[in-house]
């Protein structure tokens, strides 16, 4: 249920969501107020009568009032335009929707609600454009509708949809439906991942929405007035006054609804699983860091001899390989040999393909034990037996774990910094994870910032490619190498202090951590300036050791991800880190690293998202090695909500009286 209302939701917000260049529904409110007053000045100046008598009075300020509409009709209309992108993915959402929640129905009568106003706005610019050959009763009419007392009039839809956002009622109607659709999205939402969306922008997006509607309603109310005075209905000062004070509150509410639900939504982002797991498209992974190995113990010690139990050998290496036996089937382990265990005498072993990743497919034990998934073997199953030597001594076969870097093992870490180009006022629009060649990247996508928080759409900025063979690639300094001893990685979640925004990632080394930071850069969002010489790294730099140590997230026998039935949800938090590790040995005889490493870009709206934090999370379960991934924030706008009442246009005496309660801001 929760995920159909959301993707109405959807729908909703990205009808008029996503606002476009400098103009945002705040600016935009101010400038038609601003047009509105200067409306009603020329209504109120005595009319040039000398140049002509060819058009009768009332025409001439008909069109004067119709031609400042037109003017705030191509304004609103430049806004709208710019969002029309994100209604295809609406429209498909829109298929799965349902219907009965209590969120669901007002979604549903918002939805109407908001596209009632759509249709007269259409309706209005329409006349505007025909004007010259429309009767005046019809534009009559119309304004007469624009400004009536009816419930299914101009102002009563406004009415509905702002009771929708703040009842008038608390205990009658229940909660406002930003609440409502605050609380459902607080839960894991697979639509949000797919969409690349956080709650914090889809509640922004609706608040923009409902905003714009309001702006059209005004624009529309305050020229109906003013037609109705030109065709003498009236006098309409009051009235129009009325209705200013009315949008005044309106607003004012619906922004610290905004305001208090922004407050509390998140605004992390991530990618959740693909419908299908795809090597070097979705995910990639560290190779042979700790793999399942089976050596003899004679070929372990430099004297060929079986005289201690595999227990024995926690950290040895191969010597020989004694008698061609097993040893000369398989490619020795040319690093540490790590850990070892009997499990029992005798066994059928699967070796893997050639150009395999793994040694081993599977092995069968003669007591019935099998160590990862049995099945076919195409290269055949290979039966080796531990021997007895003069009756005192078995030289058994040990489970171990091989330790061996080198051209076979991706276990690297670009440790360069890969930050947005902040002097052509770049910042990071995007994030993903990457592995190119055996080396792992942060890559990020730039966008330029502009005013008022609108970003042009990113691009990736290119990777800085690496081998760790490459001259002058020095280990610890250009990258990490992973092993028995530093596989560990930092799990943080990390954000931009108020004023900041992101412009850059990297991996450093603390201890024998790799450990994730974000940089920083003050901007000003009025103007979209950054300030790059006040950049700063910005890192949790607590560890184990630390008076509230750094806790471990530890993975539970765990099989390879992919092969996970379920979604694995995120199971990390910050302050947290997870060590590479092999597999578990029944699940998979210890042949993979894991967890696996997530590739999926993250880029919200298509790059043009205000993003302010990152971070490295975990996405498993129990039973499953998980992903290791990259997630963001978008930024907080919560700051910049905010209602301005339309200036005054009546005598400062009456207006007196119209002095709202001020609203936070
Ligand atoms: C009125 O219009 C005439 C001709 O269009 C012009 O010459 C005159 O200056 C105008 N008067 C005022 C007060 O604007
Ligand atoms: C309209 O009414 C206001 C006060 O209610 C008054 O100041 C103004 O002169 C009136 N305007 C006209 C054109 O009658
Ligand atoms: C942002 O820039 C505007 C225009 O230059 C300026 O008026 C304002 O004070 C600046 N804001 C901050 C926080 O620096």
């Amino acid at each position: 249920m929760a995920v159909r209302a959301c993707s109405l939701l959807l729908i909703l917000a990205s009808a008029h969501a996503f606002i476009d260049e400098a103009v945002d529904v705040l600016k935009l409110g101010k400038e038609i107020g601003e047009e509105v007053l200067n409306s009603w000045d020329i209504l109120g100046k005595p009319l040039n009568l000398s140049g002509g008598v060819d058009l009768p009075v009332i025409r001439r300020r008909e069109r004067m009032v119709l031609g400042r509409l037109a003017e705030i009709s191509r304004k609103i209309e430049r806004l709208e335009l710019g969002l029309e992108g994100t209604r295809a993915v609406a429209m498909l959402i829109a298929k799965t929707a349902g219907r009965g929640a209590r969120l669901e129905l007002r979604l549903h009568e918002m939805a109407d609600l908001l596209s009632r106003v759509a249709v007269a706005d259409l309706q209005m610019r329409e006349y505007v454009r025909l004007q010259k050959e429309l009767e005046r009763s019809t534009l009559e009419n119309f304004a007469l509708w624009c400004v009536s007392h009816d419930s299914t009039s101009l102002p009563g839809l406004l009415e509905r949809v702002h009771s929708l956002i703040a009842p008038p009622h608390k205990h009658l109607l229940g909660r406002g439906i930003l609440n409502l659709v605050l609380d459902d999205l607080q839960e894991e939402h697979p639509d949000l991942c797919e969409l690349q969306l956080s709650p914090h922008q889809l509640i922004y997006d609706m608040y923009n929405t409902i905003s714009l509607t309001e702006i059209k309603g005004y624009a529309m109310m305050q020229f109906s007035w003013m037609l109705l005075r030109i065709y003498g209905k009236g006098n309409f000062t009051q009235e129009a006054s009325l209705t200013r004070q009315r949008y005044g509150e309106r607003t004012s509410r619906t922004a610290a609804a905004a305001r208090a639900a922004l407050a509390m939504a998140r605004r992390d982002l991530y990618r959740c699983d693909p419908p299908q797991h795809k090597l070097g498209e979705t995910y990639e992974e560290v190779t042979r860091l700790l793999q399942g190995y089976i050596e003899n113990e004679v070929d372990m010690n430099s004297d060929n001899t079986c005289r201690e139990n595999c227990a024995h050998y926690t950290l040895a290496e191969h010597h020989t390989c004694f008698k061609e036996q097993f040893c000369s089937k398989q490619p020795a382990c040319k690093g540490r040999i790590i850990d070892c265990n009997y499990i029992d005498s005798d066994m059928w072993i699967c070796r893997a393909g050639e150009n395999s990743k793994r040694r081993y497919e599977w092995i069968e034990y003669e007591n019935g034990r099998v160590l990862g998934k049995a099945g076919s073997c195409p290269r055949g199953t290979t039966k080796v037996d531990s021997w007895w030597r003069w009756l005192f001594w078995h030289c058994s076969y040990c489970m171990c774990l091989c330790d061996e870097p080198g051209l076979n093992s991706h276990r690297y870490f670009s440790l360069w910094d890969s930050t947005s180009d902040v002097n052509n006022n770049k910042v990071v629009t995007g994030l993903r994870l990457v592995k190119h060649g055996r080396v792992f990247h942060l890559q990020i996508s730039e966008g330029t910032l502009g005013e008022r928080g609108s970003v042009s759409p990113g691009s990736w900025v290119p990777l800085q490619k690496f081998d760790v063979t490459d001259p002058g690639i020095r280990d610890g300094v250009d990258y990490h190498t992973m092993s028995y001893e530093r596989r560990a990685i930092d799990l943080d979640e990390l954000d931009s202090p108020t004023g900041y925004i992101l412009t850059g990632v990297r991996f450093r080394m603390i201890g024998a951590h790799l450990h994730f930071e974000i940089r920083s850069t003050p901007f000003n969002y009025t103007t979209g300036r950054l300030a790059p010489g006040r950049s700063h790294w910005i890192s949790n730099d607590n560890t184990e050791g630390g008076d509230v140590p750094r806790t471990e997230l530890k993975l539970h026998k765990p099989d390879i991800p992919t092969r996970s039935t379920r979604a694995l949800p995120v199971d990390s938090k910050h302050d947290q880190y997870i060590e590479f590790t092999h597999s578990d040995f029944d699940a998979d005889a210890a042949q993979s690293t894991v967890p696996f490493v997530d590739i999926q870009p993250l880029e919200p709206l298509k790059g043009s998202a205000l993003l302010s934090g990152a971070g490295i999370m975990h996405r498993g379960a129990r039973g499953s090695g998980g992903f290791v991934a990259a997630k963001l924030f978008t930024y907080d706008y919560s700051r910049h909500v905010r209602a301005e009442l339309p200036p005054a246009f009546v005598d400062p005496e009456v207006d007196k009286d119209l002095v709202l309660p001020v609203s936070n801001n």
